[in-house]
């Protein structure tokens, strides 16, 4: 949550800042803003909504400056106004500062600041840190203050500090993500690496618990102990043209429709090691969050059932509360992002009680792949809308070729070009459902996840009530809501569980429901009111089927509702805060 970005170099700051804020849109959308270190000083212009609003009518480009600092934010302390988005300054005017995470200790340090003398303009617990430093400064050097007050702080921080000589910029990260991109003589921080790409491929991701200092001639990375750190320094083949919408109206679209070409990628990586640390697993614990957690279920359910393994599927959030992690377990984390908070937590929990640690992560050098003794990335490509789509559908290839031998490369991609070929007919369907309150999802077996994603996804993006259950549970207590009308999606594919859900469908019918199938059963095609048949194929393969036309489904109702399906409300795309 929150996007931040730095930049020192030659180019105009501000133009480089405005495009890596729209790129890093996705990491929060309630505020935006600018500071531009130039002859009059820092310059600060921001402002609460989204980053082309506020930077239209503040106009974010008229500063000029080769130096400077931006952040979007996703609030966390302190409402969405103009006084609270970053970023903060302090009374000096001297330094300016972004934020992305939580400074836990910022009530104390807050009322030893005021105590002091220092006047805070904004209600976060970010503003304290810029006030620290300034404390600081009246008795050292900037640098020393920086790293003084980087001591003082508890919580998960990534920051990025502007200074009015315009000559450094100053960075820390512990628990937020953080990366340097080099250029040739200029230095790009940022949230995330398809803010810079534009500019540069060689990017340096920052390790936990370091400090950057960046000038135009070089920059130096030393840990919170002192110890100089020599940067790591990866290419990404990741072209810049992620970032566009390339055609399409959403990039939620557009990675709906990414998802053939990823998954000939996922299924072409190299997942050996990873098997055999399956293979050799007693227990395997699978963890992680949202969309990933949903792949997880899968994850286990086919661990059990084809590789006779004990394992389970954990939320994250809960893990260290519920779970009893050892030297037999392995734990393997789900993170699109690698980033999640939640799922970051729960594994430093498992690796501190001796577990083995396996990642399945789509991006390079995150801090979930850093943490895991062993790494699966997804090589889905970046996911630009909040909604994780292509990386689901990545991480499930991945699973797949985790527990099945002699897996068909081709069959999954097709299987998904197959359920797209039914985009207008999903389409029609979202007029008949975007003013209904609640929504229905049955399925079993392997399509009752799928069907959990697709209730997540049609919440998310259409801010409709969607609960998925299994068939089999309705009548333990759900079935009191289903009245007459009220529209019930059912997953039917021709599996083991046809005969059984063919009965919940007559359960629903009887009361009334409006029942959509997404099927290719002649039998339940006749009974009820919608039906989208879909092609056949092996039972275990049928979530490739099923998921994109639900991924479609909400993306459609979402968009008949008015609500930008890539900037859901309330929403980030990578959680950083537990
Ligand atoms: O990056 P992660 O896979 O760890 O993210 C986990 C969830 O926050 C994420 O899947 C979320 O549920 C999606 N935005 C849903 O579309």
């Amino acid at each position: 949550m929150c996007g931040i970005i730095g930049y020192i170099g030659f180019r105009k700051a501000s133009e480089v800042i405005l495009q890596g804020l729209k790129t890093l849109e996705y990491r929060g959308y309630d505020s935006a803003g600018i500071a531009i270190s130039n002859e009059k000083g820092i310059e600060i212009r921001k402002g609460a909504g989204k980053v082309a609003d506020v930077s239209n009518s503040l106009l974010f480009t008229s500063l000029n400056g080769k130096i400077g600092i931006g952040h979007n934010r996703w609030a966390t302390h302190g409402k969405v106004c103009d006084k609270n988005a970053h970023p903060h300054s302090d009374c000096s005017g001297n330094i300016a500062l972004v934020h992305n995470g939580v400074i836990e200790n910022y009530f104390v340090l807050k009322e030893e600041l005021i105590s002091k003398g220092h006047k805070f303009k904004s209600e976060t617990d970010s503003e304290i840190i810029v006030h620290l430093i300034e404390e600081n400064c009246k008795s050292m050097w900037l640098e020393n203050a920086f790293v003084e007050a980087i001591e003082k702080l508890q919580g998960s921080y990534a920051i990025v500090l502007v200074e009015k000589s315009g000559q450094k910029l100053f960075a820390a990260r512990k628990n937020s993500p953080l990366i340097v991109g080099i250029g040739k003589q200029e230095y790009f921080f940022a949230s995330d690496i398809p803010a810079v790409l534009s500019y540069t491929k060689k990017i340096v991701p920052i390790e936990d618990e370091c400090i950057v200092i960046a000038s135009r001639s070089g920059f130096k990375i030393f840990n919170f102990t002192g110890t100089k750190i020599k940067p790591k320094i990866i290419k990404v083949k990741w072209s810049s043209k992620v970032a566009e919408k390339g055609g399409f109206p959403h990039f939620m679209l557009k990675e709906i429709y990414e998802q053939k070409l990823a998954l000939y990628n996922s299924l072409s990586t190299n997942v050996s090691k990873a098997k055999k640390m399956i293979v050799n697993a007693k227990n395997i614990h699978i963890i992680a969050c949202g969309t990933s957690y949903h792949a997880s279920i899968i994850f286990s359910i086919l661990l059990e059932k084809h590789l006779k393994k004990n394992a389970k599927a954990f939320i994250a959030s809960e893990y260290r509360t519920i779970a009893n992690p050892d030297k037999d377990v392995l734990a393997i984390a789900i993170s699109q992002s690698g980033e999640t908070a939640d799922t970051l937590q729960a594994i430093r929990f498992a690796k501190s009680n001796n577990a083995k640690l396996l990642a399945l992560t789509n991006v390079v050098g995150s801090s979930l792949a850093r943490i895991s003794n062993e790494i699966v990335y997804l090589n889905a490509g970046p996911e630009m809308s909040i909604a994780a789509t292509k990386t689901f559908s990545s991480q499930l290839a991945i699973i797949y070729k985790l527990i099945f031998e002699n897996l068909e490369q081709k069959t999954i991609p097709k299987l998904i070009e197959s359920a797209l070929s039914h985009e207008q007919k999903i389409k029609s369907l979202a007029p008949k459902l975007k003013k209904k309150n609640d929504i229905f999802f049955i399925a079993r077996g392997l399509s009752y996840p799928i069907a959990m994603e697709g209730a997540l996804k049609l919440k998310e993006l259409s801010y409709l009530h969607a609960e998925a259950y299994p068939g089999g549970e309705l009548k333990h207590g759900p079935l009191s809501l289903i009245r007459s009308g009220v529209p019930i999606i059912v997953l039917a594919p021709d599996d083991e569980s046809l005969p059984k859900i063919y009965g919940n469908i007559k359960e629903v019918k009887a009361r009334g429901a409006f029942v959509i199938a997404f099927t290719n059963s002649a039998e339940i095609i006749k009974e009820v009111d919608i039906a989208i048949s879909i092609e056949k194929t092996q039972s275990e393969l049928y979530p490739f089927l099923m998921l994109p036309i639900l991924q479609l489904l909400a993306y459609y109702v979402s968009v008949s509702r008015g609500i930008d399906p890539d900037r859901p409300r309330n929403l980030a795309k990578s959680v950083t805060v537990e």
